[in-house]
Order: C-alpha cells, then structure tokens, then sequence
C-alpha cells in the first residue's frame, strides 16, 4: 500500500503573502503523516504567469516537504487555457517556459502501491500551443503502457455535473478538449481523476470513474460549485493498494478560512494581485 498526499492550491506568493500561516501550517501536518508521496495539483501561485519571482517562490517553499512532491501547474501558474478567466493571462510559450524551467517538467509520472500515477497540465487543454500535442502523445504512450490501475491528477476537474455538459466554463477543462480527452481514457484503466482549481472538496462517481475534487489549503469561494460539494480547507490522503483505492478528507489544525470577497475588499480588487502587498510573516 502506499499513501500519497494531496495538497492543492495553496497560492503562494512573495509579495502576497495570505495564505502563508497556512501553507507552513499544511507542510508540518504532511510532513508528520509521512507519506509516500505529495501531489500538488496546481495554482501554487497568485500571479504565476507574469511573475519570475512567484513562481521561484513557490518552488522554494515546496523545500518544506520532507517527502517527494509532485507538482502540476494552474491557471494561476501558467495561464489559463482560452478563453479563460482572465483575458490578460492566458497560457503562451513564455509562461509555459518560466514553470518548466523552475520545476523541470509540467507533467509526472509515478509508481504507488500497485497504480500508475500521472500528472498532466491542464492548462494546455485546448490551447492549440504545439506542447499540448506533445502531451497527449506522451499521455497516450503512458495510457497504452499502463497494465496497472492509473490515477490522472490535473488542475481543472472535468466537468461541474455531466460529462456530456456543453457550456464552456472556466470551472471545468472545456468541452471540446474534454471530449478529446475522454477518447485518450476510453480503453484505459483510469479508475480515479483527481482535480483541484474549485477550492470545495467532493467525490463522485460518473460512467465507473471516480472524480475527486481537492480541496483548497488557502482560501474558500463565495459559492461552491456544486451543492454537494463540501465547501472546506484541507487536504486529501489516498491509499492506493492491490484492493484498490481509499481517499479521505483530512483537517489541518490551525489553518484559517479565509472568504475571498472578504480578502478582496468584496469587489474592491478584482484579483489577489491588485491587493496592496502583504509579504508572508508581515
Ligand atoms: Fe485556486
Ligand atoms: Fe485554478
């Protein structure tokens, strides 16, 4: 059996330092599970796409995990995929290039208890960059290798309610590239999909494959994205083993649940990045 940690969101920033306390708070409680492994599936930034400075930092502050940690970027680290939540930061070359050459790849792949684990980028998602192609023929090449069950990690869930639903969001990977990506899983043996971006915790089953939504460690939405959807910090442990896969839901003692709106002055700056700087410890 081998038990990996999920730690998602924590938007981490030099200059904006909110959420800090709570990142420190989140690395001592892994740190003292001792797991096998950590993933992070994304948005480690505030202003990762148009800052050198954030997205080192956020690097750096990985350095507190004792255990191997796997990261996948999002929206707030490279851009979001078009057309996305905010025009001015969608993904291009240069984003893409200012991750990969601080973290070293935007993807991963591992072994644990028995599974195949991987991480894509869901930021190249429909975003017609020549990388997005490159992905998925290194997904297809991972997927026909795979002899053994396969949890797909990425940032953006697939979907709010539906596999089938049409709307395009910045909540979810859009339907088109959705759609394509579903074909790439049909005949593999994808038996969970992890996501964060949503900041609510929920765990549900579509067409015999589990989609599991992380939880944020740094702030909750004015709304979850679905009702169902248990609207806390945390993190997730996952067991996975021969028997299978067990996922839990885990409080991290001393984070503090900051609202957005509130953090935002309710409206007063549009994003995080407008707010006047507060570097952590300040
Ligand atoms: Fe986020
Ligand atoms: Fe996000």
């Amino acid at each position: 059996m081998a038990r990996i940690i999920v730690i998602s969101d924590p938007h981490l920033s030099p200059t904006h330092g909110f959420f800090w306390d709570n990142w420190c708070r989140t690395c001592e409680m892994v740190n003292q599970l001792a797991p096998d492994a950590v993933i992070v599936s994304g948005d480690l930034c505030i202003n990762g796409p148009d800052s050198d400075a954030e997205v080192a930092f956020a690097r750096q502050a990985l350095g507190r995990l004792t255990a191997p940690v796997h990261a996948v970027p999002g929206n707030h680290d490279v851009g979001d995929e078009p057309p996305g939540q905010d025009a001015g930061q969608i993904i291009d070359a240069s984003r893409l290039q200012r991750w990969r050459s601080v973290f070293g790849a935007d993807r991963f792949a591992f072994d644990a208890g028995g599974w195949r684990v991987l991480g894509i980028n869901a930021q190249l998602l429909g975003s017609d960059l020549p990388q997005e192609e490159e992905q998925d023929a290194w997904l297809d090449r991972e997927l026909g290798a795979a002899a053994r069950p396969v949890l797909l990690a990425l940032h953006k869930p697939l979907f709010l309610q539906s596999l089938a639903e049409s709307e395009e969001t910045e909540r979810t990977v859009n339907p088109a590239p959705r759609a394509r990506l579903l074909r790439r899983l049909r005949n593999a043996p994808v038996q969970v999909v992890l996501s964060g971006h949503l900041h609510c915790h929920r765990d549900v089953v579509r067409e015999d494959r589990r989609h599991v939504w992380a939880p944020s460690t740094a702030f909750l939405v004015p709304e979850p994205a679905d009702s169902s959807a248990d609207n806390v910090l945390g993190i997730l442990s996952i067991e996975l083993s021969a028997e299978g896969v067990r996922v839990e839901r885990i409080d991290v003692p001393g984070l503090v649940a900051y609202d957005l709106l509130e953090l935002k002055g309710h409206g007063r700056y549009k994003y995080l990045r407008d707010m006047p700087a507060c570097p952590p410890g300040s």
